[in-house]
């Protein structure tokens, strides 16, 4: 019975000093996951939904990008504002974050 206790003991503490170890080894790799384009990061949280990873979905009729004509400034109103089934960002992405996310849809076209 003593036994047990004292195992499960240190069994625990070996648990403790394991997780407490784990912090700075991951912090070997700081570049790996950084995403490279602000607005990738914002497409990704919000947008493939509708629009697919590749742009070209057309959930809900969403406008497939690679075919859109549509400047810089008419994207950004429209993730602002919103039109038909498509939800208005603005309260939920800053102006930055909705102009990062516009220039990143302009690049689906040329793939
Ligand atoms: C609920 C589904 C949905 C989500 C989520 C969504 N969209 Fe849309 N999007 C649409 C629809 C539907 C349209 C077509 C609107 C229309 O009728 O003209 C559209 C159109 C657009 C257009 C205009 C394209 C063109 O040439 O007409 C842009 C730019 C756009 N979306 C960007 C985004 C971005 C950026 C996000 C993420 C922040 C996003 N959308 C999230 C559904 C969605």
């Amino acid at each position: 019975m003593q036994f047990r206790i004292i195992g499960i003991f240190i069994a625990l503490v070996f648990i403790a000093l394991s997780c407490g170890n784990d912090a700075p080894s991951n912090s070997s790799s700081p570049k790996a996951k950084t995403v490279s384009n602000p607005g990738e990061k914002v497409y990704r949280q919000y947008c493939v939904t509708c629009h697919g990873v590749g742009g070209d979905m057309q959930l809900n009729g969403a406008k497939d990008f690679k075919l859109s004509e549509m400047s810089l400034e008419e994207r950004v109103l429209i993730i602002t504002n919103g039109r038909r089934l498509m939800t208005p960002f603005k309260g939920m992405l800053s102006e930055k974050e909705i102009r990062d996310v516009a220039a990143y849809t302009m690049k689906f076209k040329k793939e």
